[in-house]
């Protein structure tokens, strides 16, 4: 397709003709990407610490996935595994039961989006457990299904006039130290908020009655809120000793996104379903749930699937991605690239008082931003004000958290050095500019 359209043009032509409902960051029409760097119509570049909202871990049009893409494309795009099998989708799945923690035997099934996935997942445990209800987390997100809407905790944008939601959906606090919804402390707590699934089962859904706990090992979309270590393994006995499925979305978490190739690993915790998609396929829709194998086997034949569900051009592209982790060393790389992230960030909240908390995993880290140390205010405007002083200046940056004041990281973690201290600049200018 050649391109004959400025910004603006484009911008006018998607006002008419793409719902509103659809939002987009910035107004930037993408021609080329590579690597950590993104290309405009116009010819303007920008550097991407955005990775297409954690898509791109493997970077822009890298080579081995393009390859894969093509040659998959000469071959046969679709059959429909439904109909007609291949071997890619059964080759990923044995990588994929083999990548997530526990040793546990596994097995796998593919879909197209996170929200998919994050459905066929709570299919499964209700089939396997017999109960129907599912609690989720304060500050969770999972997807924008009826199911995963209804799943996901902020309710502006995502839920606001969109029901009535799917019924047997419970919530809890999550482990959020720097605000603690129980005004406790961390370690002095004894990470109660864990303990408060028992008085959960008590008070809000019986354990008898409940299928499964679904909960990010980091939360992505509510502020990458990262709970300590013990909490998981806390969360995982009480599931354990009430026969009640944990199902970890890693949707965003994980492909090595954490320096892990799924985050679980780093919390040493088995869960007993996880989710995958966004990095999984370098671009390419696909999602997958990969769990135990009695629970994952317990679905009657037809009973979950879909007709494009492991696609091959995909699958090809997933094979590729996981080729280039190990063949490049990105986990190694990822665990580089968060220590120099984290020791940088905390260097800036010595200088920007705006800087409440720096936290995460690896390179998937934020700060967060407070108008105040002391009450925490949320700097919303600020960070809002942030995020367009780096795109102005050629940095895609993303906020969330439930007040929009925590600036998130996601940078491919194949980004040159040169790069990323350039974007780290752009910050840190644009961290001195709010100030006024
Ligand atoms: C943790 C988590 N779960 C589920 C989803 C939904 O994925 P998708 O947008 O592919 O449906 C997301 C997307 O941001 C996510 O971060």
């Amino acid at each position: 397709m050649t391109i004959s359209h400025t910004n603006a043009s484009l911008q006018e032509l998607r006002n008419t003709f793409i719902a509103k409902g659809i939002s987009s960051a910035t107004q930037n029409y993408i021609v080329h990407g590579q690597g950590a760097i993104l290309v405009d119509v116009e010819g303007n570049e920008f550097i991407d610490f955005a990775g297409g909202i954690a898509v791109m871990n493997v970077g822009h049009s890298h080579p081995k996935v393009v390859k894969a893409i093509k040659d998959q494309a000469d071959k046969f795009t679709h059959t429909c595994f439904m109909v007609s099998p291949y071997e890619s989708s059964v080759i990923l799945a044995e990588k994929l039961c083999r990548a997530v923690p526990g040793d546990s035997p596994k097995a796998a099934m593919f879909a197209n989006s996170g929200a998919e996935a994050v459905e066929n997942a709570v299919k499964i445990a209700r089939y396997h457990t017999q109960r129907p209800a599912i609690i989720a987390f304060d500050n969770g997100f999972h997807g924008r299904t009826l199911l995963g809407m209804t799943l996901t905790s902020k309710i502006k944008p995502y839920k606001y006039c969109l029901g009535p939601f799917a019924p047997e959906v419970y919530r809890m606090p999550f482990a959020n130290c720097y605000r603690c919804p129980f005004n406790k402390e961390y370690p002095g707590c004894g990470v109660a908020c864990a303990d408060h699934l028992e008085y959960f089962f008590i008070n809000h859904v019986a354990a008898e009655q409940t299928a499964a706990i679904i909960i990010e090992p980091i939360q992505g979309e509510g502020g990458f809120i990262t709970p300590p270590k013990e909490y998981f393994q806390k969360l995982k006995a009480i599931c354990e000793k009430n026969n009640v499925l944990m199902i970890a979305d890693e949707i965003q978490t994980g492909i090595g996104r954490t320096g892990h190739m799924f985050a679980m690993e780093y919390y040493g915790v088995e869960a007993d379903l996880t989710t995958t998609a966004k990095s999984l396929a370098a671009g390419m829709p696909l999602s997958a749930v990969v769990g135990k194998k009695e629970i994952m086997d317990s679905v009657h034949p037809s009973g979950i699937g879909g007709t494009y569900g492991g696609n091959p051009i995909a699958c090809e592209a997933a094979l590729a991605v996981f080729d280039i982790i190990e063949s490049e060393d990105l986990l190694e790389r990822a665990k580089g690239l968060g220590n120099e992230l984290n020791k940088t960030f905390l260097s800036f909240q010595e200088e920007h008082e705006i800087i409440g908390d720096v936290r995460g995993i690896g390179p998937m880290i934020a700060m967060e931003l407070v108008q105040d140390r002391q009450t925490k205010t949320p700097a919303s405007a600020e960070t809002k004000a942030l995020v367009n002083y780096c795109y102005e200046n050629g940095l895609i940056v993303l906020a969330c958290g439930a007040h929009g004041n925590v600036l998130r990281f996601l940078m491919p973690l194949v980004i040159t050095d040169e790069q990323l201290h350039k974007g780290i600049n752009i910050i840190n200018d644009g961290l001195s500019a709010i100030k006024g």
